[in-house]
């Protein structure tokens, strides 16, 4: 069987590669391990709950309908950092696909987390599409508003955590010449660096990222994770650092954002408002490919 469901989890392993397997955690549709030839990939902390009790802190949790936290919608800026998809059960919906094996979850009204819909009550219908390729790992969302008369105004993100050998020899790449926010200076400019780099923590925000530009995050000269983008126009940067990392409970070990950094295709710069009874949809495709310089 390449689809196994337990009561919290739902583990895909690839019918031609026993060593390729991804875990989806039922909480959040967090997707919380991503096994490609026998290699992890992905970066988890060693005290991320996994119980329900609060997001998980590695993985790829899935952020919905505000990234970060607003100050002035009337309904979002209630909504905690990052909404509310991280810290709702999702439905196991099924396998759609046999090879590759590809799984959906669902969210709406009906099973989000019922304190924060409160908070945000809109109409909507989240699907996930979990897609375990021999060589790749898609996630693709949809999103559709259900009411008959309200816009359904929202961002989405999928926070990606990727592992890495060591921070300091990791650089992302093809992000030059784009407008950025950097939330650490609180400050807008376009990078004109090569690449980045990372030397203390750093949280940025790219914007309107070309869509045919392949965010590639390189090792010591070798690309390590390649990244292309559907329909996803900005890219956060993050790594938390030294100070940030002792300032989260569940961030374990302490020195493990040395072996981490987020690359996060998103839609956060401005809000999709989408019109009654339509769709938006987008995707995220994890893979490998050959250093692929774009842009300097
Ligand atoms: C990133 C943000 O996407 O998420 C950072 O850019 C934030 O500012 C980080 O610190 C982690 O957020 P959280 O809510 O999971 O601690």
């Amino acid at each position: 069987m390449s689809v196994e469901e337990t009561s919290t989890e739902v583990i895909l392993t690839h019918p031609e590669n026993k060593q390729t397997s991804v875990k989806v955690l039922k909480y959040g549709a967090t997707i919380f391990s991503w096994i490609l030839n026998g290699k992890e990939q992905l970066w988890l902390s060693s005290a991320a709950k996994l119980d329900g009790s609060k997001p998980v802190r590695g993985g790829i949790p899935l952020v919905f309908p505000v990234f970060g936290k607003n100050d002035d919608d009337e309904y979002l800026s209630k909504l905690p950092q990052h909404g509310l998809a991280r810290n709702s059960t999702w439905e196991f919906l099924g396998q759609v696909s046999a090879n590759p094996p590809t799984v959906q979850f669902g969210l709406g009204p009906e099973n989000a987390n019922p304190e924060l819909s409160k908070l945000w009550p809109l109409d909507y219908s989240l699907i996930l599409t979990v897609e375990l390729g021999a060589e790749h790992l898609k996630t693709h969302i949809e999103v559709n508003n259900t009411s008959s008369d309200q816009l359904l105004k929202f961002n989405w993100l999928f926070h990606t955590y990727l592992k890495i050998a060591d921070i300091e020899d990791t650089m992302v790449s093809n992000l030059t010449g784009t407008k950025l926010y950097d939330q650490m200076l609180k400050e807008s400019y376009v990078d004109k660096q090569p690449v980045v780099s990372f030397h203390e923590e750093l949280d940025r925000i790219y914007q309107e990222v070309d869509s045919d530009r392949l965010i590639q995050v390189i090792d010591k000269g070798h690309p390590v994770h390649t990244i292309k983008r559907h329909n996803l126009p900005d890219a956060v940067v993050w790594n938390p650092w030294v100070n940030k990392s002792k300032g989260m409970a569940d961030f374990e070990p302490k020195s493990g954002f040395q072996e981490m950094v987020c690359v996060e295709p998103g839609h956060v710069h401005d809000f999709i408002e989408l019109q009654p009874g339509k769709t938006w949809e987008a995707y995220q495709l994890l893979y490998k490919d050959s250093l692929n310089y774009q842009v300097v």
